[in-house]
């Protein structure tokens, strides 16, 4: 039996399949209405969520199952001390399959190892988000028609952004990769992040300058200050203008560059470049529930 906990659990063909049947699903919906008929996903989510739970529950629907779950910690028996291991065990008796967001780090590995249906990481505190990378390799394939030779510019929270951490580790597998870290010192990617694309000699460079990258990237992914990480107040508010991406700052970028962002934002980018072609986001949270169609099939071992 297989989980989702990091992305790395996956292989590079094991991603490229599941975008290979998210691009079908895109093109046949019809023809996986029922595959999940009689299975039921429970989506446990002890922190806030608006697309990754809903998307996974319009993906279980449109298989055909079933959905059952909460969507929040104090609805769940964790208010009165349940364990993430004990409650994962029980759900296991209702569900064929758990996707789980916890503030933990490491809560979806540990309802992994205690339970008997596969577990999906729907986001561990600051740690991973694969299924936002799963996401997003989608995003980028069909967006750019490839998964290599390009340049991809990082830009905002990359110390707490766990989509960045998530999709550095599976963009650093594809060849002719190149990145740029764009952050304030001290939202810097943190250093075993780093070490990944030390380690596979992967160019990158860091500034923090988004004008001055701008030029160069295909792929420019913005993210948003995670106040919820952070341990004062103080520090937030200072921090959280640092970028703020308007139709102006677009003014030397390329006419093909694709703009990326995981959502929730908060004033990261201008609404005004909502209506800029290049503005692939809303297409992104879209794209979102194909591949966790994808993903539950594959982990429901679903024809
Ligand atoms: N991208 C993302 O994880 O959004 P939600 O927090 O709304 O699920």
């Amino acid at each position: 039996m297989k989980h989702l906990i990091d992305i790395k659990d996956f292989s590079t063909q094991e991603l490229d399949a599941l975008i290979r049947v998210a691009k079908d699903i895109m093109k046949h919906p019809e023809n996986y209405a029922h595959k999940c008929a009689g299975k039921k996903l429970a989506t446990l989510f002890f922190e806030p969520s608006t697309r990754t739970r809903l998307s996974f529950e319009a993906a279980m629907y449109e298989l055909g199952g079933h959905v059952l779950g909460f969507s929040e910690a104090d609805s769940s028996s964790a208010a009165k001390g349940e364990s993430v291991a004990d409650t994962a065990r029980i759900v296991s008796c209702y569900a064929d399959i758990i996707a789980m967001r916890h503030p933990k780090e490491g809560a979806p590995l540990v309802a992994a190892m205690n339970c008997p249906i596969p577990v999906i990481n729907a986001g561990d505190g600051g740690h991973n988000h694969p299924t936002q990378t799963l996401t997003d390799l989608l995003s980028i394939s069909v967006e750019k028609g490839r998964l290599d030779n390009m340049t991809i510019g990082l830009c905002g929270d990359l110390k707490f952004g766990r989509t960045v951490h998530s999709l550095i580790a599976a963009m650093s597998e594809y060849s002719g990769i190149k990145f740029v870290l764009i952050s304030p010192e001290e939202l810097k990617l943190p250093g075993y992040v780093k070490d990944i694309l030390k380690s596979k000699n992967i160019p990158f460079e860091q500034t923090a300058s988004l004008e001055e990258s701008m030029p160069k990237l295909d792929i420019l992914y913005m993210t948003r200050v995670q106040r919820e990480r952070f341990f004062n107040e103080e520090d937030y508010l200072r921090l959280k203008n640092s970028y703020i991406l308007t139709p102006q700052k677009l003014h030397n970028a390329k006419e093909d560059l694709c703009i990326l962002h995981p959502l929730p934002r908060v004033n990261e980018i201008s609404t005004a470049v909502d209506s800029d072609p290049r503005a692939c986001y809303f297409k992104q949270a879209l794209y979102g529930k194909y591949i966790r169609m994808a993903l539950i099939l594959k982990l429901l071992e679903v024809e």
